[in-house]
């Protein structure tokens, strides 16, 4: 039996019993089965299946174009490649803005079909009865405050959030509204450290009760999670992100890969000295007839 089978599957209480025994959490995005397997190997629990696939997957300028199909599909991949981890999927712009009803199959797609544990949404306070439908129907949402790319048709670009007072009350009076009508995560992306110590604050939780987890991304240190996204982490991404520090240079590594085959193709070096299959040994008849041993044992 491999280690991993060992593991029990991460879920909800995990993160909260970690956020409040203050053990900071990684969590990386993820949009494919086999990267997911290496991420698990490499000690990584929570997992983001982001709707930034429509940029580093797709090739899309912005997250704006991520089918909802898509999103389910590769939710499942993630899934059956780190069969144990947290993970957590983005709702895709449009598939919870057209109403109600609407926004609650696609969030039960997500947790029933394509194996989530928790969707993810870009919201502000007009979406606090959608939020509370979901959390009471049993689907777990995380809220995504502070910068949200999503609205970047909205507001003309991607800037960093709350650095303003007022910005700064919103995000926080959001953050509490979200809380109240029962979210169970809340992500702040792009925002000032005073801005995200003021969240864990409030979502430290009653007496009795544990935090709702909060996940930072470029949200400075007081958050009890921290997510990147895994493309600029590995430096596959051309531009980087201030607080995403690169940890390798896959870019330039599959490059060197690639024009190292290149090479060895075009110089007739590849499999020069013959290829990998020969073909099937001559049988030999025995005296009874029956046929022999393969001359080359051991070759399939
Ligand atoms: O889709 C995504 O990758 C995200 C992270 C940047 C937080 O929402």
């Amino acid at each position: 039996m491999s280690e991993e089978s060992h593991d029990k599957r991460i879920t909800l209480r995990d993160l909260r019993r970690w956020a409040s025994g203050g053990e900071p959490f990684a969590m990386l995005t993820c949009y494919d089965a086999t990267t997911a397997k290496w991420l698990y190997r490499g000690g990584l629990r929570t997992v983001l299946v982001g709707d930034t696939a429509a940029q580093f997957i797709l090739g899309h300028d912005s997250t704006l174009p991520a089918p909802m199909p898509f999103m389910l599909e590769i939710t499942r991949a993630v899934r059956r490649g780190a069969p144990k981890a947290l993970i957590v999927a983005d709702m895709p712009f449009g598939s919870y803005q057209c109403g109600a009803d609407e926004a609650m199959r696609h969030a039960v797609a997500f947790i029933k079909d394509a194996g989530a544990d928790l969707v993810k949404l870009e919201v502000d306070e007009t979406h606090a009865a959608l939020v509370e439908r979901m959390s009471h129907a049993g689907v777990p949402v995380m809220a995504h405050l502070g910068s949200r790319p999503q609205q970047v048709r909205a507001t003309g670009g991607y800037k960093a959030a709350g650095r303003s007072r007022r910005e700064a009350d919103l995000i926080v009076d959001t953050a509490e509204l979200m809380i109240a009508r029962g979210v169970s995560a809340l992500l702040l992306e792009a925002v000032p450290d005073e801005v995200s110590k003021r969240v864990v604050q409030i979502a430290r939780g009653r007496e009795d009760g544990e935090p709702i987890p909060v996940i930072g991304c470029g949200a400075g240190p007081a958050c009890h999670g921290h997510v990147v996204v895994l493309h600029d982490l590995l430096k596959l991404s051309d531009w980087q992100p201030p607080f995403a520090p690169p940890a390798i240079d896959m870019g330039n590594q599959v490059q060197a890969a690639a024009a190292a085959w290149v090479r060895a193709v075009s110089r007739g070096e590849y499999q020069r000295g013959g290829g990998a299959y020969h073909m099937n040994p001559p049988v030999t008849p025995t005296r009874a007839g029956k046929t022999g041993e393969p001359t080359r044992p051991g070759v399939v």
